[in-house]
């Protein structure tokens, strides 16, 4: 086999890649160790920025996004057992965030693909990227007991962070950037109204927590827990008694609770892999950094990743240069690094830390104040929220 770009994952980056490289006449196949049912079960944060709603309009696969998906316009920090409204359209002349499932974001872009009749191949084991520093990559992979290999021009590394391709660069030709932060994150999505129309992002005593929304009917909460929990021993109503207690009275009497549909934790991490480009072979999103949830930069780092990638290679094809090819290194770090500083930011502002003096608590209180009563502060947050402009600082 043989085509232009090969694409190693069918997530949110590989997908968006396929589909514009398709839109440029530019062939791909993507290669993906698991079913694409699989891929659909995976429940991750839904808040796009407008960078990434332009982007998925521009892939032709933003209708649905704009039926189903909810403007928002601000959000509210509670701390202090006060809520705080951050008016993002305000504060940012007009910027505003989409509220949409990166499942259903997921399921859009493979249902274009499907339709496009462009090649994914699922449950593909033992994928190995190979010759990547010369002119000729290779892809190898085995499927119903079946050797296959895929010829190139390149390789896109949409593998995310336990992918192959960034493992398959020795070590001594990157450097990585890691912090592991002592607690994780236990979610709930349960079909309930969300206790309010905007999302809350709260620093209570007991722990962050997030009040968060997929539509009119379907919540997505989550709660700061330490790593050593265990998803088992969190029941339902254990989980809905911690969030009341973590919530203001408003709250506390608005909620309504339900069964959950689904319930998990997950670890927070900061990571960064540099560069993100080795011979022919780049890499985008997860499997080149991950950032803690927070400010929910993880898919929009990942779409701006996709955006510089699929130019570099329309120029490389349609206009004979390789300039976006050796500046997309470069020019996905600097973007990246910028949400990964928000991202550790507003996760030490949100969180009780562990090892935190009761100054250290205090500290924190008093950031958090000033930051709401001073215009200049709130601004920071939202400007960073909605995602600094592409072009930002050049
Ligand atoms: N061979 C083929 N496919 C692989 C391999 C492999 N060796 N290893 C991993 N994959 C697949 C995974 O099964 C997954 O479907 O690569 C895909 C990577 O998808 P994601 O982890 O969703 O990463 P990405 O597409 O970059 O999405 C970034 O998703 O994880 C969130 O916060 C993140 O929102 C951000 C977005
Ligand atoms: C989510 O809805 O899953 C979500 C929203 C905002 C975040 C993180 C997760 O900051």
């Amino acid at each position: 086999m043989r085509t232009q770009v090969a694409i190693i994952g069918a997530g949110p980056s590989g997908l968006l890649l396929g589909q514009l490289l398709y839109k440029a006449g530019i062939d791909s196949i993507i290669i993906e160790r698991q079913s694409g049912d699989y891929v659909l079960t995976r429940i991750r944060a839904g808040i796009l920025e407008q960078v990434t709603t332009d982007l998925l309009d521009e892939a032709g696969v933003g209708a649905r996004m704009h039926r189903e998906g909810l403007v928002h316009c601000g959000f509210e920090m509670l701390f202090d057992n006060r809520r705080h409204r951050i008016d993002l359209k305000k504060l940012t002349v007009g910027k505003r965030v989409m509220v949409y499932g990166q499942t259903e974001l997921t399921r859009d872009l493979m249902e274009a693909r499907a339709s496009a009749d462009l090649p994914t191949l699922y449950e593909a084991s033992n994928v190995a990227v190979h010759d990547f520093d010369g002119k000729q990559p290779r892809v190898t992979y085995e499927k119903d007991g079946q050797h296959f290999e895929i010829h190139c021009d390149f390789i896109a590394g949409c593998d995310g962070f336990h992918g192959v391709c960034r493992a398959s660069v020795p070590s001594s030709s990157m450097e990585q950037f890691e912090k592991a932060y002592p607690f994780g994150w236990l979610g709930v999505l349960s079909d309930t109204p969300p206790v309010h129309d905007e999302l809350i992002y709260i620093n209570s005593p007991r722990g962050f927590a997030l009040c968060s929304q997929r539509s009119h009917t379907r919540s997505r909460y989550y709660l700061q827990v330490p790593l050593t929990d265990k998803v088992e021993s969190w029941s339902d109503d254990a989980f809905w008694h911690e969030l009341r207690l973590r919530l203001d009275p408003q709250g506390r009497d608005e909620l309504i609770t339900g069964p959950a549909i689904e319930k998990s934790i997950a670890p927070l991490r900061s990571f960064i892999t540099e560069p993100m480009r080795f011979g022919r072979m780049f890499l985008a999103g997860d499997a080149a950094h991950i950032v803690p949830p927070t400010g929910a930069k993880g898919l929009n780092l990942a779409a701006t990743d996709v955006k510089f990638l699929s130019q570099a290679f329309i120029e490389f094809y349609h206009d004979k240069t390789e300039a976006g090819i050796n500046g997309y290194s470069a020019r996905c770090l600097k973007r990246i690094w910028r949400g990964e500083r928000f991202s550790w930011w507003f996760t030490q502002l949100m969180h009780r830390f562990p090892e935190d003096s009761a100054m250290g608590a205090r500290f924190q209180q008093a950031e958090l104040d000033y930051l709401i009563h001073s215009e200049a502060g709130a601004r920071t947050i939202a400007e960073n929220y909605v995602g600094l402009p592409l072009d930002f600082g050049n």
